[in-house]
């Protein structure tokens, strides 16, 4: 068995919600998505909860790791957004590890490892309609998937690169 930090349980909360604003019709990084991520961010290290975002087609599907309380009282508040409606959750197991160890919330778009995993079900992104082992296998991919406003945090840090819109919106640097 593995060391606990502490003795509150840990859990995952996997949910899926529609988003409630019009997309971006050029196809670009979505500010209200930015400002999630912010917000987000900056209250899950408070908390312990770490997880994945990611948004696509409409829907947003998100996960959430951290002691049982931190998610429980998070997700009620992420219920109550209007940025999102029809919030359902998808599974709620009690974990001895996290798959996403940092606090924090990762961020995934859509051209990634997702696509791929989507190519494969001949599917398009519905997590509504994700059954049990095709949620594991999302998660999975989320866990290996790379987060592109991570690296343009890295990236601003090291070279002269192109200016960062991903850093402008999360207010980083
Ligand atoms: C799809 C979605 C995901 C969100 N994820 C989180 C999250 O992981 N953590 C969080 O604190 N807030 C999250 N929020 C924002 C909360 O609903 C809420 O606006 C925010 O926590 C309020 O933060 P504040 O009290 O610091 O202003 C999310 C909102 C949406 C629409």
């Amino acid at each position: 068995m593995g060391v606990r930090v502490s003795n509150a349980a840990l859990v995952r909360l996997s949910y899926a919600s529609t988003a409630t604003f019009e997309p971006n019709e050029a196809g670009g990084i979505e500010v209200s998505v930015g400002q999630i991520l912010a917000e987000s961010r900056r209250n899950n290290k408070k908390r312990r909860i770490g997880g994945v975002l990611h948004y696509g087609n409409g829907y947003f599907f998100q996960c959430l790791e951290g002691e049982r309380e931190a998610v429980e009282e998070c997700y009620q508040r992420i219920s109550g957004d209007s940025r999102h409606r029809d919030v359902q959750r998808l599974s709620y197991t009690e974990i001895d590890r996290r798959m996403f160890p940092d606090w924090s919330m990762k961020y995934l778009p859509v051209e990634t490892e997702i696509t791929r995993l989507l190519k494969r079900h001949n599917t398009a992104f519905n997590p509504y309609q994700f059954s049990d082992s095709m949620l594991a296998e999302l998660l999975e991919a989320c866990a290996r998937g790379h987060d592109p406003s991570d690296s343009a945090d890295k990236a601003g840090k090291t070279a002269a690169s192109k200016p960062s819109l991903w850093k402008r919106l999360l207010g980083k640097g």
